[in-house]
């Protein structure tokens, strides 16, 4: 069976976790293909909430196989410590991690460094989770990465870390940071690069089989659209292709063999970190809705900016991703609000338009222009199906799916839990 892509359509955090953890209850295989533990899945089951950073949000399902493609990059660090959080819940992921030796890995120089760059930026800093994502990416361009295949090596371990080091800690001097001692990571790294050695297998056969086999394949994006190093706001963005094309490059897998791609769809707007963000809520209505939905990031806690639903943006991310199926979440943080606003076009420079704007620059000139609607003003999280939702909450998800005109939706999603949602 052809794969299922699901990705986050605005700046992250859309509920992407709650929904692959539900879909991965009819599948075999759950894979991510870009991003590192700068990413926050969280899945709500009764009153225990996990938060995934690397792990593929498959996990918590029995029998279903996790996988992390050459696309990621992998802080050992962080993955440790994400399999003990759920070996403790009693989750076992033993059997059930498939990591592809042309991952890239994460070391402590690229903390440093990304850490150390933000410092150098000053009031220009991008605001990234500060886990290195930027600057192993970096190595992966340049062609002096290290990979899990070579972690699981001691000797190419050994030799690749210590020419990096000398180069890093350099870099390291310069921005005035700390330098770093290269004997005691080659020793901890090969440990686990020892540990990590059972994990390690070829992702992009594994899927190519699971779907020749007519099994149920799901791929799980980080980020979100508007975060995608091509196609969001740059240069605040993170550094990997979130959106659905990082998916074959990240995986090894055939264009030919996806059918579908969902786009998770926050009701209304979050960003966390810098950059532009024209719907954003003014300082005391953005505090009310950030409480309501509890907008703190899943990996920093740092407070979610927050703000109308932007359509021009996810056209474009309809555009790009080849969005046609909707999972739209967080319905029920807006029962409480009189009046919703939807940004339907922007005024760029006196002129109209519905296209997209990425540019940093451009977008930081936008001015929203809003259709305004009337808030249904009742408690929508115990609805079973659409029919159930007030009248005002079916019109505004009608709303949105008339504008996407491409894509249905498919999820309504009404509160953290498994059971807060319906299928359309
Ligand atoms: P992700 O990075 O896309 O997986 O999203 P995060 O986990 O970072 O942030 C989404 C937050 O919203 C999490 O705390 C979820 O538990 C929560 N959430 C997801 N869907 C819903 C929903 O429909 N309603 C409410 N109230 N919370 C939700
Ligand atoms: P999930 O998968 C929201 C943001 C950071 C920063 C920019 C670059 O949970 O949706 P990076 O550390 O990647 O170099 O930071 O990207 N960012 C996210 N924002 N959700 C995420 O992941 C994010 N991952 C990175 O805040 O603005
Ligand atoms: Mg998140």
């Amino acid at each position: 069976m052809p794969a299922r892509i699901v990705i986050g359509a605005q700046w992250g955090d859309e509920g992407k976790g709650k929904i692959v953890d539900l879909l991965a209850s009819q599948a075999d295989v759950v894979a991510r293909y870009q991003g590192g533990a700068n990413a926050g899945h969280t899945i709500c089951h009764g009153d225990t909430k996990y938060i995934l950073h690397l792990i593929p949000s498959g996990i918590l399902h029995d029998g279903v196989i996790c996988a992390i493609g050459n696309g990621v990059v992998v802080d050992p660090v962080a993955l440790f410590e994400e399999i003990e959080m759920l070996a403790k819940a009693g989750v076992t992921t033993a059997g059930r991690l498939v990591i592809s030796p042309h991952a890239h890995v994460i070391f402590p120089y690229h903390k440093q460094l990304d850490k150390a760059k933000e410092n150098y930026l000053g009031q220009n800093q991008v605001g990234t989770t500060q886990r290195g994502i930027g600057p192993a990416y970096l190595d992966k361009i340049d062609r002096c990465g290290i990979r899990m295949i070579d972690l699981i090596d001691s000797s190419s371990l050994k030799e690749k870390l210590t020419q990096n080091l000398a180069e890093k800690n350099k870099m390291l001097k310069t921005f005035g940071a700390d330098e770093l001692p290269v004997e005691s990571m080659i020793e901890s790294f090969t440990r686990m690069g020892e540990r990590i050695k059972p994990l390690i297998g070829d992702v992009s056969t594994l899927l190519y089989k699971m779907i020749k086999e007519d099994k149920e394949v799901l791929i799980e994006g980080a980020q979100g659209t508007l975060l995608d190093i091509d196609h969001g706001t740059y240069p605040f963005v993170t550094s990997s292709n979130s959106s659905s094309g990082g998916a074959c490059t990240g995986l090894g897998l055939s264009p030919t063999s996806i059918s579908h791609v969902m786009g998770v769809v926050k009701a209304y707007t979050t960003r966390v970190g810098n950059g532009p963000f024209p719907t954003e809520f003014d300082e005391q209505f953005g505090k009310r809705v950030r409480e309501l939905g509890g907008e703190f990031g899943a990996t920093t806690g740092r407070p979610r900016r927050c703000g109308w639903l932007d359509l021009v943006q996810l056209k474009h991310a309809m555009i790009v991703n080849g969005i046609d199926e909707l999972a739209i979440t967080k319905l029920d943080v807006l029962d409480t609000i009189e009046q919703l606003k939807v940004c339907t076009e922007y005024k760029l420079d006196g002129r109209k338009t519905d296209h997209g704007i990425t540019d940093a620059k451009q977008l930081q000139r936008v001015e929203p222009i809003y259709d305004t609607m009337d808030g249904w003003m009742s408690d929508t999280t115990g609805s079973k199906n659409f029919a159930e939702l007030p009248q005002k909450a079916q019109a505004y998800l009608k709303f949105i799916e008339d504008y996407l005109s491409d894509a249905k939706i498919k999820i309504v999603s009404i509160g953290q839990e498994r059971e807060r949602t319906f299928m359309m």
